[in-house]
């Protein structure tokens, strides 16, 4: 027997184990699995508990549970009304009812959404597992400054994922997590900002994430990918909306160009040779910075540079 197993690498046997069962596994039983002493694997449960996993301790054994249920108690420690749902249209709309309502702040988490949308009017398919949630605000700040929003909230989930699973993710301009695997990029998260305000002064802004956690992604969405798929395990949906929420907030203190230097470390668009897909034209070049006022700078073959506010983003390897 090997008994000086690292630690971490039990830890995801043991995971990978109780994954794939869907009946209670016993001590015992992981412990021969995996080549480790019954203690060991007890030890290593405790552990994965209080990090966040969701095993329950049955009489027949250990079973690992996908859905932590969300309640607002968990989210106490914001001091933000805190609204769990089972089901809803929209965190957006619960969202924007409550804000409306002259809300000061409000956190909106479904397990699920009929009509989940994305960017660009898209639908956001939002099935059981995933993180689904909205954070109402009300920034003073001028409507030209809510840009850094969808950035910070990028840089939160980019940050509060590393954190919570150790996967590296990279940033996608304007707002999508990436997960690289195999060469590949895949869509693990996607921030929508939906903000009512005047010229001068914002109303209010309600940043809406969606992370592919526990879901397993359909087949007609070829370029996602969650968590679990990646880790063959599921996580605490419970413990990385608290790290996300966290980190925003603490990200909201900084000046814009802390953040926008973060932001640039950490992303995969930059350096990149870039189709800009705009309702009225596409822009194909060289994509060199952003701009303080957090436009992506494009440089086109023939040498003209533009500052591109909106619009998809399509990473190309050769244009
Ligand atoms: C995108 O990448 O297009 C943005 C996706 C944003 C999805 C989240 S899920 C929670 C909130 N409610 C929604 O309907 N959309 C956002």
């Amino acid at each position: 027997m090997i008994f000086n197993m690292k630690r971490g690498l039990a830890k995801e046997k043991i995971l990978q184990l109780l994954n794939t069962s869907k009946k209670p596994l016993s001590g015992e039983f992981i412990a021969k699995s995996i080549g480790i002493s019954r203690t060991a694997v007890w030890k290593n449960i405790q552990n994965l508990k209080k990090a966040g996993f969701n095993i329950i301790t049955t009489a027949k054994g250990y079973l690992l549970k996908d859905n932590d249920e969300l309640s607002p108690e968990d989210f106490e420690d914001f001091k933000i009304k805190t609204i769990c749902l089972k089901e809803t249209s929209s965190t957006m709309d619960v969202a924007k009812i409550e804000m409306e309502n002259s809300a000061e702040k409000v956190l909106v988490i479904a397990e699920k959404q009929t009509q989940g949308r994305g960017r660009l009017g898209r639908e956001w398919i939002s099935q059981e597992g995933g993180a689904w949630f909205s954070l109402g605000i009300r920034p003073k700040i001028a409507l030209k400054e809510c840009f850094i929003f969808t950035y910070i909230a990028g840089l939160a989930v980019v940050k509060a994922i590393l954190e919570v699973t150790g996967l590296p993710t990279f940033l996608k301009w304007p707002n999508d997590v990436i997960y690289k695997k195999s060469g590949q990029e895949k869509k693990l998260a996607g921030i929508l900002l939906e903000v009512k305000g005047e010229v001068d002064m914002v109303n209010y802004i309600i940043i809406g994430i969606g992370v592919n956690v526990n879901n397993s992604i359909s087949n007609f969405e070829p370029t996602a990918i969650s968590i679990k798929e990646i880790l063959k395990y599921p996580i605490s949906k419970k413990r990385l909306i608290q790290k996300i929420l966290i980190k925003i907030f603490k990200l909201m203190d900084l000046p814009s160009i802390e953040i926008l230097k973060m932001w640039k470390r950490n992303s995969i668009t930059l350096g990149r040779s870039v189709k800009i897909i705009q309702p009225n034209r596409e822009i194909i070049g060289l994509a060199l910075d952003i701009s303080e006022d957090g436009a992506l700078i494009v440089q086109t073959p023939d040498m003209f540079l533009y500052k591109i506010y909106s619009g998809d983003c399509i990473h190309a390897k050769i244009i």
